[in-house]
C-alpha cells in the first residue's frame, strides 16, 4: 500500500481546503470505509438474525464476520467477548450499570485516574452513590503523568474497580496500564480501560494486557459515528446482567419472566447498527494494510516537528510530557491570556481545525487550575506541512490579540 500521500485515500481531506488537527474527537474516513457502509446498502442490507431468507443471512454474516475481525485485531479469547454498543460512553455506562451496581458494596472503592474523560468518571459516581462506595483519584505529577507511588497508594485492598484511560485526550499521556493492571490485580480489583483515544494509534492486545474490560468508539479510529466496541472477560460477561433489554438478546419471554440470551446477544438488545459495524471492519482492514508501525512512525515524526516548532512560540503554554516515549499525538496548548476558544476562532479563519474547551476533561483541567485549552490532536493522514499552517495561524493569532495580552 502507498504510504507516502495517505491523504488521497481520504476525500474530506482532498476536497476541502482544511488543515485537519482534531482527530482525538472524530476521525476522517477514508474511502474503503465510505465504499463498505455503500456496498452494505447496495448488496446486504436487511435486518441480521431476524430473517430466514437468504438477504438476511447474508446480512447476519457480515455482521458477525466483522466481530470475529474485532475479536482478531484485539486478540480476545472469543469472539463471545465482543459487544457492540453505540460508542466508548455506551460501553462504560455498561460496565458501570451491570457490573459496578451488582458488585459494589458499601465502603468498596472505585479509583479512577484524574485524567479520564467524562464517560469513564460520571457513571462511576452514579455507582459510588448508588451503592455507598468511595470514589478515588489517581492524580499526575509534574510531568502529567501517574507515578507508580501514586498507583500504589491509591489501590488498596478495598478497590474492586479501577478505571484508566489508555491514553489521555487532553495531554496525550501513555499511561502504564499494565503496571495499573496488574497491581490492581495483585489487590483483587478488576480494570476497565478507556482504549478510545489509543487503539486508533497502537496495537492493543487484551491478552498481554489482561485486561478485564476496554472499550473504544468506532469513530476515532476511521469508522462511522455510533458505534463503540465493549470487550469483556467471558466469565464477567456471563455473570452480568444485561443492561438494555428487549428484541434478540431473549432466550424465553413469558409473561412476568425472561430468560436472556446467550453472549454475545445478551448485551445486543434492538436492531444494530450494522453498517456502523461494516465501517468499523473496513476502517480495521484499512489500518492492518498501513500498519500499527507505519502509523507510529508518521504520526511520531509529525508530532515531534510539531512540539520542536511549538515549543519556539513563546507566547504558548504548552501542557505535556517530556518523556516522549510516554506521549501520543494530542497537544494542549493555551496562548498566554487569549481565551482558547478565541484562539480556535481565528485558526479556523486559517483553515486550522483544532479542538477548544474542557474536552470533557473538567476534573483534569480543575486540577492543573485550568477550565479550558486549545488541543490539535494527529493522526496519520496529518503531516509537516499541516504543522507550518498551525504554526503560521498561531503566529496570526497571536498578533491579533497581542495589544490586549500585553495590557493585561
Ligand atoms: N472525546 C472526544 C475528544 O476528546 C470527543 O475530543
Amino acid at each position: 500500500m502507498d504510504i507516502v500521500d495517505i491523504k488521497k485515500d481520504f476525500p474530506i481531506l482532498e476536497n476541502k481546503n482544511i488543515t485537519y488537527l482534531d482527530s482525538g474527537a472524530t476521525t476522517q474516513k477514508p474511502t474503503k470505509v465510505i465504499k463498505a457502509i455503500e456496498e452494505f446498502y447496495e448488496k446486504y442490507n436487511a435486518n441480521p438474525h431476524r430473517g430466514a431468507y437468504s438477504l438476511s443471512i447474508e446480512a447476519t454474516e457480515v455482521y458477525e464476520n466483522t466481530r470475529t475481525k474485532i475479536a482478531n485485531f484485539i486478540n480476545s479469547r472469543s469472539r463471545e467477548e465482543i459487544i457492540f454498543s453505540k460508542n466508548a460512553t455506551e460501553s462504560l455506562n455498561l460496565i458501570a450499570y451491570s457490573y459496578g451496581l451488582d458488585n459494589l458494596k458499601k465502603d468498596d472503592e472505585i479509583v479512577l485516574s484524574i485524567m479520564e474523560h467524562h464517560s469513564n468518571l460520571v457513571p462511576w459516581q452514579m455507582v459510588s452513590k448508588k451503592t455507598g462506595s468511595n470514589l478515588k483519584y489517581m492524580y499526575i505529577n509534574s510531568e502529567f503523568e501517574i507515578s507508580d507511588e501514586e498507583i500504589e497508594s491509591k489501590i488498596t485492598d478495598k478497590t474492586k474497580i479501577v478505571g484508566i484511560t489508555h491514553v489521555s485526550n487532553v495531554l496525550g499521556t501513555i499511561n502504564n496500564i499494565k503496571k495499573i493492571i496488574k497491581y490492581a490485580h495483585k489487590k483483587g480489583a478488576i480494570v476497565v480501560v478507556d482504549a478510545s483515544q489509543s487503539i486508533p494509534h497502537m496495537k492493543i492486545d487484551v491478552q498481554e494486557l489482561d485486561c478485564d474490560f476496554l472499550v473504544f468508539s468506532g469513530h476515532k479510529m476511521l469508522a462511522p459515528l455510533g458505534i463503540g466496541v465493549l470487550y469483556g472477560k467471558k466469565e464477567l460477561l456471563n455473570k452480568m446482567n444485561p443492561f438494555i433489554m428487549g428484541g434478540d438478546m431473549i432466550e424465553y419471554v413469558h409473561e412476568q419472566e425472561t430468560t436472556f440470551a446467550p453472549l454475545p446477544n445478551k448485551f445486543e438488545a434492538g436492531t444494530q447498527n450494522v453498517e456502523g459495524v461494516i465501517g468499523l471492519g473496513a476502517a480495521i482492514d484499512y489500518i492492518s494494510e498501513v500498519g500499527y508501525n507505519n502509523i507510529q512512525k508518521i504520526e511520531k515524526e509529525v508530532t515531534e516537528y510539531a512540539i520542536e516548532k511549538l515549543r519556539k512560540l513563546d507566547f504558548l503554554d504548552l501542557y505535556l510530557t517530556p518523556n516522549t516515549q510516554n506521549h501520543c499525538s494530542v497537544i494542549s496548548f493555551n496562548i498566554k491570556g487569549v481565551h482558547p476558544h478565541d484562539v480556535a476562532s481565528i485558526l479556523d479563519t486559517e483553515g486550522v481545525c483544532v479542538r477548544s474547551g474542557n474536552h470533557c476533561a473538567q476534573p483534569l483541567l480543575r486540577s492543573l487550575g485550568m477550565d479550558s485549552t486549545c488541543r490539535a490532536s494527529f493522526y496519520f493522514y496529518n503531516t509537516k506541512e499541516d504543522v507550518d499552517k498551525l504554526i503560521k495561524a498561531l503566529k496570526k493569532a497571536y498578533e491579533m490579540f497581542k495589544k490586549y495580552i500585553d495590557n493585561i
